[in-house]
């Protein structure tokens, strides 16, 4: 198995990428820790995780609390005896679709601010740990706005591009101390069901004057393979690049937008 014993702990672990990556990390092995807001969907991750037979323990914790963060990792840390990977898979609604005139500021730096501060608070807590024992793996996840350019896309771009830029930079910091940060980029899943996206897209197709279904349709078409990714692929590649296999892999921005982007 790919995580066989590894400990992680997944921040956002009820929502939709990090539900599914903790699926694939349980059955590679992984001792789970989920951490999220609200407990109905942290429990419904667990039980699933559980007809696997896998380990799991959930807690509400906020992601943008320093404090409640450093304690949360503490106690997993001490009764585990270790921390191996911590992924943010944390995600809030967010404005998109508009143009600068019609973006407040406060509107503008809500995704800003708010990634920046949850990816920052998580990293934090957990390289304490990593540091300490010499090893570990920081997960953190990006989106395509960080590359794109057009009408819509200020506040995304901003957070994106600065959550790759903090990844890289987290990345030289840390490897003196063996331990890895990996930034993974998807393009919009239209599988994520449960995601907070699903009614920001719908905004923007009525904002367009066309249906959702049209507006993931013409999405998928600027793709190299015309389809865009699913999130077992998302959560395999999560899981590839948490393991040992993937140990020499650090700094690294993923591309996994099914070649919206090209590198
Ligand atoms: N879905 C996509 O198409 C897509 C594509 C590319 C990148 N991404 C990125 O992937 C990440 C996760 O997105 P997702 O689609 O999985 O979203 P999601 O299904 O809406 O899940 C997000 C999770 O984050 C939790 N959360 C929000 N604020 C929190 C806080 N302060 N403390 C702890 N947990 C908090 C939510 O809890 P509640 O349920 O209690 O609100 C929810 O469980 C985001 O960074 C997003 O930008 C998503």
């Amino acid at each position: 198995m790919l995580l066989d014993r590894k400990v992680a702990v997944i921040h956002g672990g009820g929502g939709s990428i990090g539900s599914a990556t903790a699926r694939v990390f349980a059955r590679e092995g992984a001792r789970l820790h989920l951490a999220g807001r609200s407990l109905p969907r942290l429990e419904a991750a667990a039980s699933a995780l559980r007809e696997f037979g896998g380990s799991v323990e959930i807690a509400v914790v906020d992601a943008m609390d320093q404090a409640e963060v450093d304690a949360h990792v503490d106690a997993v840390a001490e009764r585990e005896g270790r921390l191996d990977i911590a992924l943010n898979a944390v995600g809030f609604d967010h404005v998109q679709g508009l143009a600068i005139a019609d973006t407040s500021l406060e509107a503008y730096l809500h995704p800003v601010t708010g990634y920046l501060q949850t990816n920052f608070v998580t990293a934090k807590a957990a390289s304490r740990v990593m540091i300490a024992q010499g090893s570990g793996v920081i997960l953190t996840i990006s989106t395509p706005g960080a590359r794109l350019a057009g009408t819509g896309l200020i506040g995304n771009a901003a957070q994106s591009a600065g959550l790759e830029g903090f990844s890289r930079a987290l990345a030289g910091e840390l490897g003196p101390a063996g331990v890895r940060v990996v930034c993974v980029r998807p393009h919009a899943l239209r599988d994520a069901s449960e995601s907070y996206t699903l009614g920001m897209f719908g905004r923007i197709a009525d904002a367009g004057g066309t249906s959702l279904d049209d507006w993931w349709n013409g999405l998928a078409a600027t793709t190299l393979l015309g389809r865009l990714p699913q999130l077992d692929e998302v959560a395999e590649y999560l899981a590839f690049a948490a393991s040992d296999r993937a140990a020499s892999m650090t700094g690294v921005i993923s591309n996994l937008t099914a070649g919206a982007l090209v590198d």
